[in-house]
């Protein structure tokens, strides 16, 4: 059986996120989506808001589940028996960080291996801190974020819905 982990902060998740998952369940049999407990990022939303929002947008999918992890991510892969560890790739700027990420994590755990999948083209410059700032400043988001997230990003920055 094939299990793979998705990991991010999904601060919060975008349609770019939804993308990947929708695409690399596909190719899995099991695809956990773990949003990493980040206090010193200083998140927008709590972990509990952000993976009750993933839960929301992925209950269609029925081989996904959503959980929050903490800590290395190779040990909450082997933890979940999970052998493989999903990225998205959105432009070359992406590149650097991603490959130091994935190497580390092939020195901590060489049985766990990183794909990577390049986002589609309509959602290669999203990121959740562009959505974030568009926001605050009351622009129209209802392209970046799936739906029933739209109103919860509005409400943190006291906005009204668009
Ligand atoms: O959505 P993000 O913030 O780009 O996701 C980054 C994430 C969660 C994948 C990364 O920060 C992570 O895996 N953190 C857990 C700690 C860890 O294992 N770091 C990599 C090896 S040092």
């Amino acid at each position: 059986m094939k299990k793979a982990i998705y990991p991010g902060s999904f601060d919060p998740v975008t349609l770019g996120h939804l993308d990947i998952i929708k695409r690399s369940s596909k190719i899995v049999d099991e695809l956990i989506v773990g949003v990493l407990n980040n206090n010193s990022k200083s998140p927008l939303f709590s972990v509990e808001n952000r993976v009750k929002m993933l839960k929301e947008v992925v209950k269609d999918i029925p081989n996904v589940e959503v959980m929050s992890f903490e800590g290395l991510l190779v040990d909450f892969a082997r933890e979940m028996n999970a052998q493989i560890i999903v990225r998205g790739l959105r432009a070359v700027t992406d590149f650097e960080y991603e490959l130091q990420m994935s190497q580390t994590n092939m020195v901590l755990d060489d049985t766990i291996d990183t794909i990577f999948f390049t986002t589609s083209l309509e959602y290669a410059y999203l990121s959740s801190s562009t959505v974030k700032e568009a926001a605050y400043y009351g622009a129209d988001i209802s392209r970046f974020v799936p739906e029933p997230v739209i109103s919860q990003v509005y409400d943190k920055f006291k906005i009204k819905e668009k």
